[in-house]
């Protein structure tokens, strides 16, 4: 069944995904891309900070998660444990070595889950490629190696951007390996069309049937003798090479019009336009644009990639049926493609966002696909769970669970208190807003709310919704009622605050809330950046469908306007 999990994909690999399961898989992480390459080799000590928000961030720390991994490395031998051991002896501790520590603790599960005649491929850009492709030959051993595809993913490098010190960098590098000799490689399947242009430069000769390209029709010396492909056609006989086709084909050949002959006598073949196969792909692939501002598949992803790069990957490397993983799926490129082109299909991210971007993208142009998601809390425990391992993406899925149709994430900086938005017409008064705040800790006090009133007031907000993981105490109960109603409301009497529990979200008791907008269908919506250190993301659709029966209004004050 297709499955798109939520979660860490270490972790997910190693608990959900069997050995020899996976025939293709395409994985693309998060690099540092903005970080200069100088600065990945800063020694840093790093902070416990889950591996998790800081890759979404796109940046590695040498810290626990990043020792985790190397030792997991250690733990497995081999010779990517040898090959690791050695970098980090050269390179020591720093952004550079966490990445690949990272990396590598991924790449041997991802190795252990791929059939034998599976195919990986991992994109990455210049500042690692030549790492990884160590740590890929250390995995997969050196005849692993097929090719490191050059993507050309700007047509437009930079000017002067790096005081002309070096070219500007436009391209990726995509590493394939692949796991044993018989691994399957259809490149009849991805030729290129030819462009009118290209078609007119090679067809550039006429006769009565139309345009042609002039061939030969004889095999070359050099191809060696082919006595069985030696015959006599209208009074010649080639040399030893022979023809190119035996001669039945030669006749058709001949009745179609398609054979010459030269002035000096010599046969030749006239191919016809119709019969252009396409060029080869190689291993640069120039011909695919990346997603520019007006594409009609843009979402605004940050590191969103072309369809037609995985469309080019999957048919290469799988057949209908077979089973393709992306385990960085990020908004789903991989997974939309796959779903087009009759694969089975994994996908994995590590945030909330990009789960429930991928719903929508795939509502949006797949409604009839079938998958199950896994890794979303569905108990308690498993909220308790998420909280305990990443407070943001807690923060995230609770925001959701409520209805939030954005997420707001702030790094860094004095937290402004503000997890989710909700707006809704609120009739003359104009846009109203909603604001959640979510606290995952396993204490709560009676400031929770208190705060929240501030950042209501602050703010200028209608309400302002506070999740929580532990049960409210009485104080804060008392301190959301004196909260009292929204002020101007045209949708009758509204609490100003409320609580709700993740245990009420999970079993569909939800705040009281004003109509919401009906979600868009189509999920195109760029993330906003407010400012440097704060990201809002815009969910793709309103938060979590509850159905309408089985949402209960938390606070019996208020009946449910859902
Ligand atoms: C470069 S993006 C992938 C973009 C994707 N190819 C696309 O076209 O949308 C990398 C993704 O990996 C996810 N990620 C980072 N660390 C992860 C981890 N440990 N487990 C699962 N996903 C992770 C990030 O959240 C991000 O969405």
């Amino acid at each position: 069944m297709n499955t798109l999990h939520f979660g860490d994909n270490l972790q997910v690999l190693r608990d959900h995904i069997s050995d020899e399961s996976v025939d293709l898989i395409y994985l693309d992480p998060p690099f540092n891309s903005n970080a200069t390459y100088n600065l990945l080799f800063e020694e840093s000590t790093g902070q416990t900070s889950g591996a998790q928000i800081e890759a979404f961030r796109d940046t590695w720390e040498w810290g626990e998660s990043a020792a985790d991994a190397y030792e997991d490395v250690m733990r497995a031998a081999g010779d990517a444990a040898l090959v690791m051991k050695g970098l980090k002896s050269w390179l020591g501790q720093n952004a550079m070595m966490a990445y690949l520590a990272m990396m590598t603790a991924r790449l041997l599960h991802l190795k252990r889950v791929l059939k034998p005649t599976g195919s990986l491929y991992l994109h990455c850009d210049p500042k690692a490629s030549h790492y990884l492709k160590v740590i890929l030959d250390a995995v997969f051993g050196h005849e692993g190696f097929r090719n490191e595809i050059v993507w050309a993913r700007s047509r437009n490098p930079k000017g002067s951007q790096h005081g002309n010190r070096r070219y500007s960098p436009n391209t990726d590098s995509i590493l394939y390996y692949a796991k044993d000799s018989g691994t399957h490689l259809d490149l009849d399947s991805i030729r290129r069309s030819l462009t009118d242009t290209e078609m007119a430069e090679k067809y550039n000769r006429s006769d009565e049937l139309g345009s042609f390209m002039d061939g030969p029709i004889l095999r070359s010396a050099s191809m060696g003798p082919r006595p069985n492909l030696v015959y006599e056609y209208k009074g010649f006989t080639p040399g030893p090479a022979g023809w190119r086709v035996n001669e039945t084909e030669l006749k058709a050949i001949d009745r179609r019009g398609d054979l010459a002959w030269s002035k000096s006598g010599a046969p030749r073949r006239k191919w016809r336009p119709s019969e252009d196969r396409g060029m080869p792909v190689g291993s640069l692939w120039e011909d695919i644009p990346p997603i520019n501002s007006q594409a009609r598949e843009r979402l605004g992803y940050p590191t969103q990639k072309p369809l037609t790069l995985l469309e080019r990957i999957i048919k290469a490397s799988s057949k209908e049926g077979d089973v393709v993983l992306d385990p960085f799926c990020g908004c789903g490129t991989t997974v939309e493609a796959a779903e087009s082109l009759k694969r089975q299909w994994i996908g994995i991210d590590v945030t909330h966002y990009a789960v429930t971007l991928i719903e929508a993208r795939m509502e949006a142009t797949h409604p009839s696909a079938e998958y199950k998601i896994e890794g979303r809390p569905v108990d308690l425990a498993g909220a308790r769970d998420l909280a305990r391992r990443d407070k943001h993406q807690f923060q995230w899925w609770a925001a959701w669970r409520v209805g939030a149709q954005s997420y707001r994430e702030e790094k860094r900086g004095a937290d402004r208190g503000i997890d989710g938005n909700i707006f809704f017409k609120n009739g003359p008064y104009g846009d109203g807003r909603i604001i959640i705040s979510v606290k995952g800790g396993e204490k709560v006090g009676v400031e929770m709310v208190r705060d929240l009133r501030g950042v209501i007031e602050r703010e200028e907000a209608e309400m302002g919704v506070l999740v929580t993981l532990a049960n409210p105490t009485k104080p804060m109960k008392k301190e959301a009622l004196d909260a009292g109603t929204v002020r101007r409301s045209a949708h009758g009497r509204m609490p100003r605050l409320q609580i709700v529990t993740a245990a009420d979200l999970l079993e569909g008791r939800l705040p009281a809330l004003p109509p919401l907008p009906v979600p868009e269908r189509h999920p195109i919506r760029a993330p906003r950046r407010r400012h440097r250190d704060q990201l809002e993301l815009l969910l793709p659709f309103p938060g979590e469908k509850v159905a309408p029966d089985k949402a209960v209004v938390v606070d019996p004050r208020f009946v449910s306007v859902a």
